[in-house]
């Protein structure tokens, strides 16, 4: 055989175990496929029960007292041509539509998610989002503008000292002015207080306040009300929701920061409290509750953004731990629902079903991260209000119950 037959013959050769790896990858992905088809079809049923949908979800009765519910939501996932053509549709995109009247991207505005390169933005996954949220009339909060995290990896090559400001600039025009008129509220910065880095008025070590310094907060906010003068402009933060000195030490951060921008008349119209909570841990109470009237002092609203409530600590089984979630979830709201100030409450996902499915953070992080947890029901995490098979969880009857009891809220803000 010739150099070039045998040549051919490896070639060929090559070809067939190509087409045969490909042809077992097409197989695995087809049933893969299949099995996602038939698990739709299954949870279907579970998010069109009428109990608890139309007069009986949570947007009604969250609209019964001048509130919005809300959650984060994949846009990937949501069926927006399904929507559009009046097919019924998908299980997940049924129990959005049917549940919330605000929507929030868990990631897909995020700075790494629209910029894959420095020059580029990409407003895809933002495109379904506004669609899906226009065709069925509900609200959309934008998250978020200016973060220390999910930024793209080559920030950290192009970004430095002499450009930072014109890059933050630029990034919230584009951003916030693609999306113009059309959002409810914009997290314009988040999470940039952090009193355990022990900087100036507890400001975190961010690679914002390194490169900029800590007016980047207040050229933010101002950038943004330029770009998108209809948006309710937040301030969104975690951690200082309970009685634990470091929470509190937070909140008296907050609360001067917004003295400060205040002051300076920035323009902010509210706080947002993600509320990330441990059922058992320590309890939020009348430090968080004096929080929000100080807050409302102020003329600010405020915004529960990211609820859920993790079963870290909690002993017990899985139905014991699911009704100290519960009565934990209708406490906090209790809470925060006693405040006129206060029209909006958004949960962090929307089903507590596994990570495959990229339905709630928790499950793909700190309890279940290990192989040995996940497989642990004790451990397994139940922090939303839907459960694997998106029927209601115990939370969802007790944050139902909480709108039922709470005062209504004086202004929605639309
Ligand atoms: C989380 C997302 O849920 C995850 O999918 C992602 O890997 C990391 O970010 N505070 C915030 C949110 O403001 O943006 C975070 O979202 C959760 C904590």
């Amino acid at each position: 055989m010739t150099e070039s037959g045998k040549f051919h013959l490896t070639r060929r050769h090559f070809a067939w175990t190509a087409l045969g790896l490909g042809a077992t990858a097409a197989a695995g992905l087809g049933a893969r496929t299949e099995w996602a088809r038939d698990h739709k079809r299954r949870l279907y049923d579970a998010a069109v029960q009428p109990g608890v949908t139309g007069p009986n979800s949570l947007q009604a009765h969250a609209a019964a007292k001048s509130r919005l519910y809300g959650a984060a939501v994949v846009p990937e996932l949501l069926d927006v041509v399904g929507v559009a053509k009046g097919h019924s549709t998908d299980a997940y995109t049924h129990l959005v539509a049917a549940q919330t009247g605000i929507l929030v991207a868990e990631n897909a505005m995020k700075w790494a998610a629209l910029r894959p390169t420095a020059d580029i933005f990409d407003f895809t996954q933002v495109d379904r989002l506004l669609r899906f949220a226009s065709l069925l009339g509900k609200r959309v909060r934008g998250h978020n503008l200016c973060w220390y995290e999910a930024l793209p990896g080559w920030f950290y090559s192009k970004v430095n000292k002499d450009n930072a400001r014109q890059i933050l600039l630029e990034h919230i025009r584009m951003v916030a002015g693609y999306t113009r008129g059309q959002i409810h509220s914009w997290d314009v910065v988040n999470e940039a207080i952090e009193p355990a880095h022990g900087l100036p008025d507890g400001l975190r070590r961010s690679p914002w306040f390194e490169l900029i310094g800590p007016d980047y907060i207040e050229l933010a906010f101002r950038t943004a009300a330029e770009a998108d003068p209809q948006a309710k402009l937040t301030y969104n933060d975690y951690g200082f929701e309970t009685g634990r000195p470091a929470d509190t030490e937070k909140r008296v951060q907050i609360l001067a920061l917004l003295k400060r921008l205040k002051a300076r008349g920035v323009p902010i119209h509210a706080v947002g409290i993600q509320s990330h909570l441990e059922a058992a841990g320590d309890q939020p109470g009348a430090g968080l509750q004096s929080f929000i009237r100080d807050v409302a002092s102020m003329g600010l609203e405020v915004y529960v953004t990211e609820m859920d409530v993790s079963c870290k600590g909690l002993e017990g089984t899985p139905a014991e731990q699911e009704a100290v979630i519960a009565q934990f979830y209708r406490n906090y709201l209790d809470l925060v629902l006693a405040e006129p100030n206060v029209p909006i409450v958004l949960n962090w996902g929307v089903s507590n079903a596994g990570s495959w499915l990229k339905y709630s953070w928790l499950t793909d992080t700190w309890d279940r991260r290990d192989l040995w947890t996940r497989f642990q029901e004790s451990r397994r995490q139940q922090p939303l209000l839907f459960d694997d098979n998106f029927n209601p969880s115990q939370a969802f009857w007790a944050m139902r119950a909480a709108f039922d009891a709470a005062r209504p809220a004086t202004s929605i803000n639309a």
